[in-house]
């Protein structure tokens, strides 16, 4: 008896070895061996087109290695439509550099392109877009091309972005479009607070999206939360220099989803245009947004910290009536503390048409120079709690 059960015991040890041995060789395909040369000027696009082919044809996890160096690479999409493999992981331990001339991917809209994957991780790297000479371009209002996102995921799921960098963008650093299930830790965003458009992370039409540690220091938004947006979790961000982190611009569309249960949790706003903000043009539109909540955060020398804006109409061009048609209700500050660089620290200009609803204040200080702050309201009604300072000006 105790003979029979001692060789099941190893009969399972062995399954049990094997097993976990077989993960252990999860197949590596290293993008040197495709041909990618780590000089920073061969164009290694095909490479590692190559091997992501190679790693999408098999089932077995696998991991695509870019050995440190840098590598040339143009506008490139990793397509999952027929990709068979549930989970590739990138590891990227060097930096990829996109061609220095920006006519070269400045009108694909794309650099780095990820489409209907799904179990994808990207693991460190730095993506470096090389954008410099095309917002000068775009600034001398010469005809330039409108600029490459550096790195983008339409309509993925189940998406992983760890420790990776993201330098001088032509366009938006990270675009998330369409996903459900995206983690991004341990981000870190870099361009020049003067550096058009290069807005940190953008996502849109995506559910479940969690930023988490992470660090955004643009010309623009340094996250940016589009239409159709549910279930985004952002934890522990430093911003700035930057426009701050943004619902909106919402309305552009006359039909559009709405932006619902957003949490901004521990983030830090230093030297920014906003804090946080709210934006939909004065233009009619079926959005909304609600249920979104923004915790301990920490301002300093901010222009506008805390800001609903249903006015926005650059030039006062395409807004008839120029009334937002955006719903916006249950929106909690809490605990929002530190400078304003202008004495309105707290904004909130509405829809006439469809008031704020259900506006929380609740412990939120910022001072202007030492003296008190101001706050304005127009066609916003909710409540305030504990110390609220500026005064609120919501109606009840
Ligand atoms: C673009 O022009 C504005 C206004 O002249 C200037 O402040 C800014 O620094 C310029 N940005 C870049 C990237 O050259
Ligand atoms: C709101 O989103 C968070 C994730 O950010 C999720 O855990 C929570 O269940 C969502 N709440 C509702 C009511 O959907």
């Amino acid at each position: 008896m105790s003979g029979a059960l001692n060789f099941l015991l190893a009969l399972h040890f062995l399954l049990t070895f094997f097993h976990c041995s077989s993960l252990a060789a999860m197949a590596k395909y290293n993008v040197q061996n495709f041909g990618a040369k780590p000089n920073g000027k061969t164009d290694s696009t095909k490479s590692f087109l190559s091997a992501w082919a190679s790693a999408c044809a098999s089932a077995q996890p696998a991991t695509i290695y870019v050995p440190p160096g840098r590598y040339l690479l143009g506008a490139a999409t990793f397509a999952g439509q027929s990709c068979k493999n549930p989970a590739i992981t990138i590891r990227i331990d060097g930096t990829l550099v996109a061609p220095s001339n920006y006519n070269v991917i400045g009108n694909s809209g794309n650099w780095i392109k990820f489409e209907r994957v799904t179990g994808v991780s990207v693991i460190g790297g730095t993506l470096d877009g090389q954008g410099a000479k095309l917002w000068a371009c775009k600034n001398s209002s010469k005809n330039c091309p409108k600029g490459a996102k550096t790195l983008s995921f339409y309509n993925s799921n189940n998406i992983i972005i760890n420790g990776l960098s993201s330098i001088n963008s032509q366009k938006f650093h990270i675009l998330v479009y369409g996903c459900q299930n995206a983690k991004l830790v341990g981000i870190k965003v870099s361009a020049p607070g003067n550096s058009p458009n290069t807005d940190g992370l953008h996502v849109q039409k995506s559910t479940r999206v969690t930023i988490m540690n992470s660090k955004f220091g643009t010309g623009d938004d340094c996250v940016s939360i589009g239409p159709g947006t549910s279930n985004l979790w952002i934890e522990n961000v430093a911003c700035g220099p930057g426009h701050g982190i943004s619902i909106g611009s919402l309305a552009w569309e006359l039909q559009e989803p709405g932006v619902q249960n957003v949490t901004v949790k521990s983030a830090t706003f230093t030297g920014t245009q906003n804090g946080v903000r709210v934006k939909t043009w004065a233009r009619p539109s079926n959005g909304f947004v609600k249920y979104i909540l923004f915790q301990h955060l920490v301002m300093v020398n901010v222009k506008n910290p805390i800001i609903i804006d249903q006015n926005y109409c650059p030039h006062h061009k395409n807004c008839p009536d120029q009334v937002s048609g955006v719903k916006i209700s249950d929106i909690t500050y809490q605990d929002i503390h530190g400078s304003s660089a202008t004495k309105i620290a707290m904004k909130f200009d509405c829809s006439k048409k469809y008031p704020c609803n259900g506006i929380t204040l609740k412990d939120v200080n910022l001072i202007y120079k030492n003296e008190p702050a101001q706050s304005s309201c127009i066609n916003a009604y909710g409540k305030s709690s504990s110390l609220v300072r500026p005064n609120s000006c919501l109606y009840n």
